[in-house]
């Protein structure tokens, strides 16, 4: 039985849905090209972060008042962020000179700032997509809900404005009313939506009373979420979603594409095992599609979506009261 792992993604060919997601994984040409030896479908490169583009920016402001680099302090500020941002460019270009595979630089941003105009150079630079990795933290007492949520779609504007390359948008699920979120977001003419972010997380250390970060790899657990956003969504979207935190493995690959994603993207596993588990991964999800007499990505995608499940309530379940009620009998 012939067997088709290929998919598109965000109008991009994938010769398979396994997709390496943004971290240190993806910050230097030697490992993307390893990733694709061992059959990653595609990178996102390390986020630039919206401050670095605006620190650029504004020291090209302060060259233009002084006209000159004679405030030192200001010279090395800028040629250390004129270095990275540059560093980024030759990243993307380098990438693309040394591999086959697409490309997708990465922002994380808050604001629809000015940092916006450098979508463009991401473009001209090479890069096949770009993925943006909205956050704002609702940790501000006096901005609602409906204005931060106004932010995602005023930066979503300010760079389309910008490019023409395909544009994923990856978020987290804190939002309260998030189904309708989503699908708004999906109407914007953004070309997928990556479920979900992962962040560090405070901790403490009941030593010093310092807070720490925790738990920077995912777990397959925390899969679950994903999961259940995936395929509540997915069939109500208006463009391709892709699916990321937790999937270690070929199974979660495959129940991920089932409840609808398109593609995945995975780090906490190769930082685990090293970059060779793609291709034990690969395999052993050809194994699979062949013992359950699958032959392509196509005949899975969304089969078990909401939409197409006789009970689909089943995604909205949340309470362990059965389960509780149930236990010991
Ligand atoms: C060490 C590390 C660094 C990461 N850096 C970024 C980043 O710069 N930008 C981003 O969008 N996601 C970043 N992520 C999130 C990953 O791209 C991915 O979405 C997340 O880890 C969930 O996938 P996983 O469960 O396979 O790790 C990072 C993750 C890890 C573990």
């Amino acid at each position: 039985m012939s067997i088709d792992l290929s998919t598109s993604y965000m109008g991009l060919k994938l010769k398979n849905p396994v997709i390496i997601g943004s971290s240190g994984l993806t910050e230097n040409v030697d490992n993307i090209v390893k990733a694709e030896k061992y059959g990653a479908a595609a990178v996102v490169l390390k986020s630039l972060f919206e401050e670095q583009i605006m620190m650029d920016i504004n020291s090209q402001k302060m060259n233009n008042i002084f006209d000159t680099y004679s405030d030192v302090e200001n010279y090395v500020g800028y040629y250390t962020k004129q270095h990275s941002l540059n560093n980024y460019l030759s990243l993307i270009s380098e990438a693309k000179q040394k591999t086959n595979i697409p490309v997708i630089a990465s922002i994380n941003c808050s604001t629809a700032g000015e940092w916006t105009s450098f979508a463009r150079k991401i473009e001209n630079a090479g890069a096949d997509a770009l993925e943006l990795n909205i956050f704002i933290l609702p940790s501000d007492s006096t901005v609602s809900g409906i204005e931060n949520e106004k932010t995602y779609f005023d930066i979503i504007k300010a760079v389309k404005a910008e490019t023409n390359i395909p544009l994923a948008i990856k978020i987290s699920h804190y939002f309260s009313g998030f189904a309708k979120f989503a699908t708004e977001l999906s109407e914007t003419g953004v070309d997928s939506l990556v479920f979900f972010n992962r962040f560090f997380s405070p901790d403490i250390n009941i030593r010093t009373g310092k807070i720490i970060s925790s738990h920077l790899y995912s777990t397959p657990s925390d899969n679950g979420m994903v999961l259940r956003w995936a395929g509540i969504m997915s069939k109500k979207l208006s463009c391709d979603l892709a699916a990321t935190t937790g999937i270690h493995d070929a199974e979660t690959v495959i129940k991920n594409i089932m409840a609808g994603a398109k593609a995945v993207q995975i780090a906490s596993v190769l930082y685990n095992k090293g970059l060779s588990e793609i291709a034990v991964i690969l395999k052993e999800t050809e194994k699979l599609f062949a013992e359950l007499n699958i032959s392509s990505i196509q005949d899975i995608c969304g089969i078990s979506a909401q939409d197409n499940i006789t009970h689909p309530a089943v995604y909205e379940r949340s309470q362990f009261m059965k389960y509780f009620s149930d236990s010991g009998k």
